[in-house]
C-alpha cells in the first residue's frame, strides 16, 4: 500500500550545527541514553494537497518510539485503534510542535495525517499548508533468528 500521497523525502545524516542541536534536543527529550536509535533522520515534505494515510509503521524497521517535528503547517493526525475502529482520537499537531508515539498509540492504532478537506480539530478548520516532518525513530531490538 502506497501511504503517502504528494510528498518527497529524504533522510539525512549530516545537519547545519544548528540543526544538529535542535534535533539532538529532540532525541535527548524523546530517547533515554543509550536506546540505539536510526542514525539517518527521516525527513517528508508533504505538499498542499499531501496527506498520509492510515498505517502501522514496519515493526521490522522501527523501534518502540517515533518523534516528530511538525514545520511550516499545522496538521490533525488521527489515530484509530486496528482492533476496535471506534476506538479513535484526534491531535493537533501545531507547527514547530514535538509529537511522540509509543506505546499502544504505536502497536495498536494507526496513525494518519489528514488531508486538507478533512483538517477539522474540534470543529474548527486547520488549514493544510505545505507541511515538511522531520522523524526520529529508534531500532527495533534485534532478536535472533534460530
Ligand atoms: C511516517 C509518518 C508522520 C509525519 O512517515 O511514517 O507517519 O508527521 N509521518 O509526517
Ligand atoms: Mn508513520
Amino acid at each position: 500500500m502506497q501511504a503517502i500521497h504528494g510528498f518527497r523525502e529524504t533522510e539525512i545524516s549530516c545537519w547545519s550545527k544548528e540543526s544538529q542541536e535542535i534535533l539532538q534536543r529532540v532525541r535527548d527529550t524523546v530517547f533515554p541514553p543509550g536506546v540505539p536509535q536510526l542514525s539517518l533522520v527521516h525527513v517528508l515534505d508533504l505538499d498542499k494537497s499531501g496527506y498520509i494515510k492510515p498505517h502501522v509503521d514496519s515493526v521490522k524497521f522501527c523501534g518502540c518510539t517515533i518523534a516528530g517535528l511538525s514545520l511550516l503547517s499545522s496538521s490533525v493526525m488521527r489515530l484509530v485503534g486496528e482492533q476496535n475502529p471506534e476506538d479513535w482520537m484526534e491531535l493537533l499537531l501545531l507547527r514547530r510542535s514535538l509529537y511522540i508515539i509509543r506505546g499502544a498509540a504505536r502497536y495498536e492504532f494507526t496513525h494518519e495525517i489528514l488531508k486538507d478537506e478533512e483538517s477539522f480539530f474540534d470543529g474548527q478548520k486547520i488549514p493544510r499548508e505545505r507541511r515538511i516532518s522531520v522523524i526520529c525513530r529508534n531500532l527495533p531490538v534485534l532478536r535472533a533468528s534460530i
